[in-house]
């Protein structure tokens, strides 16, 4: 099968075999090296010197995670929302109590950043600025250098940054840009099975941590950090996700950092173009377009179910519906994970050929 979802993304066959790895103690020696080789090498992509833990969960945990570990109960943040994941954003800030000023921008559309700063500007004593890197939902990217730049013209703000489906593959320097709690999950770029989430934690974020009365137990950074430091974590981790995640970063680390940032741009490019030239019309804004998906409007006339229902019976190739207001509208085509040029091939003969057949 030909999966172009956005993630879980096919497994290279180094990963594959790493998930066949006989199973070690987890409060051992080999399990102490396994996790210390692979926070390594994922900091080279975060290109942060921070601390960054390897949770089990998915993304959605170190969303909860960012905001209990920074925050107390009525303490006001700014979430800026553009799509379906800034929307769960919002929803674990509310349900964690914090006092949530939503700014939310249009599907298909990037967050303006000078909005962004003067929402901030107005929400006196906000403490943090929540923010989606890449809206997967919209297939768009935030600015966010930009946003903080902006942002920091007036304060000093946390900012709590979703890369679920960026980094790794898309550039966000997290050192550079200073920003303090940094999540993704492993089933995205990382070409590795759902079931980890990465997350690099700040000075700054520390700081706030000593203070924040948000309650937390499973997600407690400084719980972990502790375990950590001795090899281990407080839980079972999921030991064969991280020996994947472990060969998969041998893998991206081959190719190089820059050169895999550089992968995702012209894989992004090649397949924006070829749905173009196949007549397929983009979905918002393409200054802002994804590196690691793309979205087009469902052809006119032709139902999206039936649609990519066809794709997947005939070619057996699978893409993404749209969310929310766009669901029926849209479809998504990621190119995130392992993913070649032969791949997007197939994928946009696929929707030519059912296009065709549909009309
Ligand atoms: C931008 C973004 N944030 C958060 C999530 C939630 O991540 P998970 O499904 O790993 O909980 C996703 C999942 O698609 C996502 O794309």
């Amino acid at each position: 099968m030909n999966l172009r979802i956005p993630g879980p993304t096919p497994l290279p066959s180094e990963v594959i075999k790493a998930l066949t790895n006989p199973m070690i103690s987890h409060r051992g020696t080999e399990y102490d090296a396994l996790q210390r080789e692979t926070v390594a090498m994922a900091k080279t992509f975060f290109q942060t010197t921070n601390d960054l833990f390897l949770f089990t969960c998915s993304g959605t945990g170190m969303m909860e995670a960012a905001i209990v570990n920074t925050l107390s109960p009525g303490d006001k943040v700014l979430a800026v929302t553009i799509g379906l994941f800034g929307d769960r954003f919002v929803n674990v800030a509310k349900a964690m109590g914090v006092d949530v000023t939503v700014l939310k921008f249009p599907m298909g559309k990037a967050a303006d950043p000078e909005k962004v700063a003067s929402a901030y500007k107005e929400l006196k004593g906000c403490k943090a600025v929540m923010i989606t890197h890449n809206e997967t939902s919209t297939a768009i990217t935030n600015d966010v250098r930009a946003i903080t730049k902006a942002v920091r013209a007036h304060g000093n703000p946390l900012f709590l940054v979703d890369t679920v489906s960026s980094m790794g593959n898309v550039n966000v320097p997290v050192d550079e840009l200073a920003l303090d709690v940094v999540f993704t999950s492993s089933q995205k770029a990382w070409m590795t099975p759902p079931g980890l989430a990465l997350v690099s934690v700040s000075k700054k974020a520390w700081e706030a941590g000593k203070t924040a009365k948000c309650r937390r137990y499973y997600f407690d950074f400084a719980h972990m950090k502790k375990y950590v430091e001795h090899g281990e974590t407080p839980e079972t981790p999921a030991v064969s996700t991280i020996f994947a995640l472990h060969a998969a970063l041998k893998l991206m680390l081959a190719r190089g950092v820059k050169e895999t940032f550089a992968y995702y741009r012209q894989m992004a490019a090649y397949t924006r173009g070829a749905l173009v030239d196949s007549g397929f019309v983009l979905f918002g804004d393409i200054a802002r377009a994804s590196n690691t998906v793309s979205a087009c409007f469902v052809p006119k006339g032709i139902a999206d179910k039936d649609f990519r229902g066809l794709m997947k019976k005939k070619y057996n190739v699978v893409i993404a519906g749209g969310k929310g207001e766009i669901e029926g509208k849209i479809v998504r085509v990621a190119h995130m994970g392992w993913v070649t040029k032969k791949d997007i091939d197939e994928v946009v003969a696929a929707m030519a050929g059912v296009r065709k057949e549909l009309s």
